[in-house]
């Protein structure tokens, strides 16, 4: 691989231990990868704090080592120096204020704070979100990023224009130290081209049928890049949040384009680019119902969890629970979170909406998610949710059964204790 005057020196040692031991990782990285070069960043989003009991041994020795460790797979402790980009934190394993409610022992938020402040201090924003583009760090048009979180990364590509391969926690810690992160995959507008169709036959308006699009984009074109066309309205940067993460769910598509709404594709035309569409699938009422019942693995219709945020929720979308809940108050059987980047909590706090989903018996949590948290309330059995992803996933990792619907069916749900569902 190829490296400028300034990359050889970093590696030789110039910027120090830690800056070296990145760049050796992103050299075999690349070279892995077969990437010529590397490509200058100002944009990481990764996961940099330790907040799992499995990190609690290395923690022990210090954050030095988790970072060296788990962030640059250096078996030797180095120094960690500033960071050389702006480098964002994404979700995390506890909520800083509802440790307790999620089960957490003191120890583990005692851990996650300490390397909170540990990476703070060297320049990781603790945004603490699967969600960045929510709360500060939104990529310009064709800004080349190193972003972990399937939900993020596909995101950044087909909804902002951002340029960005799915990363994980060493990689976005050698680029944080470094700016520099291999050429190659979604880096090259050649390999952003479409290369599947999906003609929409069926009205989608709603966030539930968006995430319902998303979650048949995804089973479609696996990992392919598709181009979708036909009956799509209300396309906002939320339904597209919600798309993008079913799609990566149920297959692992980071890069979608609609034609007169995505950012690369002004038309057809130049979503596919020097490419083609190599295959074409029809998104038909049949599709939309197949979808709705596959994601519905549950079949007690006695819920006992409804959660709400997945990706983290919009100041708008909490604005929406606390309206449908208000004057309300949730079955005594069920728990009700609503999940949120901590800097969207602090407003819907002061905006009121924090107070009136309380009111109704509801929580409103941040930093983290039952999926990556592997937390519940105690003794759920089943759950309800408004996202195609959490429902993909929750139930595998918690055992749980799983309901998935429109928003208003999983409140109708917390309300009553049964799931009625949308169709
Ligand atoms: Fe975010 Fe957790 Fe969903 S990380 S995208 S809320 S599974």
């Amino acid at each position: 691989m190829q490296l400028t005057d300034t990359e050889k020196a970093m590696r030789d040692g110039a910027g120090g231990e830690a800056v070296a031991a990145a760049m050796d990782l992103l050299i075999r990285y690349g070279n892995a990868l077969g990437a010529e070069r590397l490509v200058e960043t100002d944009n990481v989003a990764g996961a940099f704090n330790a907040s799992t009991p499995s990190v609690r041994k290395i923690a022990e020795n210090g954050m030095a080592e988790v970072f060296s460790r788990l962030n640059l797979d250096s078996d030797k402790t180095v120094e960690i120096p500033q960071m050389a980009a702006r480098t964002c934190q994404l979700i995390t394993g506890i909520d800083d204020q509802n440790w307790a409610l999620q089960g957490a022992d003191p120890q583990m938020i005692e851990m996650q704070r300490a390397s909170e402040a540990f990476v703070g201090q060297r320049g990781v924003n603790l945004m603490a979100t699967c969600t960045p583009y929510q709360v500060g760090n939104v990529p310009t048009f064709g800004e080349h990023c190193a972003w972990m979180e399937s939900s993020a990364v596909i995101y950044c590509n087909g909804a902002l224009g951002g340029r960005t391969n799915v990363e994980g926690k060493e990689s976005t810690g050698a680029a944080a130290l470094t700016g520099r992160i291999p050429y190659w995959g979604y880096h090259l507008t050649e390999n952003r081209y479409g290369n599947r169709h999906i003609r929409v036959d069926v009205p989608v308006r709603s966030m539930l049928d968006w995430g319902l699009l998303g979650y048949f984009t995804g089973e479609m074109v696996e990992e392919n890049i598709p181009v979708l066309e036909g009956n799509l309205s209300g396309v906002d940067l939320v339904k597209l949040k919600h798309f993008g993460a079913a799609a990566a769910s149920s297959g692992g598509v980071e890069m979608y384009h609609i034609p007169g709404h995505t950012p690369e594709a002004r038309s057809a035309e130049e979503a596919f680019g020097t490419s083609r569409a190599e295959e074409s699938h029809v998104y038909d009422a049949a599709a939309r119902k197949k979808m709705y019942d596959t994601l519905q693995s549950a079949e007690d219709r006695k819920v006992d969890f409804i959660m709400l945020g997945c990706p983290h929720n919009s100041i708008e979308q909490v604005g929406r629970i606390a309206h449908l809940l208000d004057g309300k108050r949730l079955h005594p059987d069920v728990a009700l979170w609503v999940h949120t980047p901590r800097a969207i909590r602090t407003v819907a706090e002061r905006s009121g909406y924090v107070a009136r989903i309380e009111a109704a018996g509801g929580k409103v949590m941040s930093d983290t998610c039952p999926a990556i948290s592997r937390r519940l309330p105690e003794g759920v059995r089943v759950i309800a949710t408004d996202s195609a992803k959490q429902a993909h996933y929750l139930p595998a990792i918690a055992k749980v059964q799983g309901w998935f619907g429109s928003l208003e069916a999983c409140i109708e749900a917390g309300l009553t204790g049964t799931w009625k569902g949308d169709f």
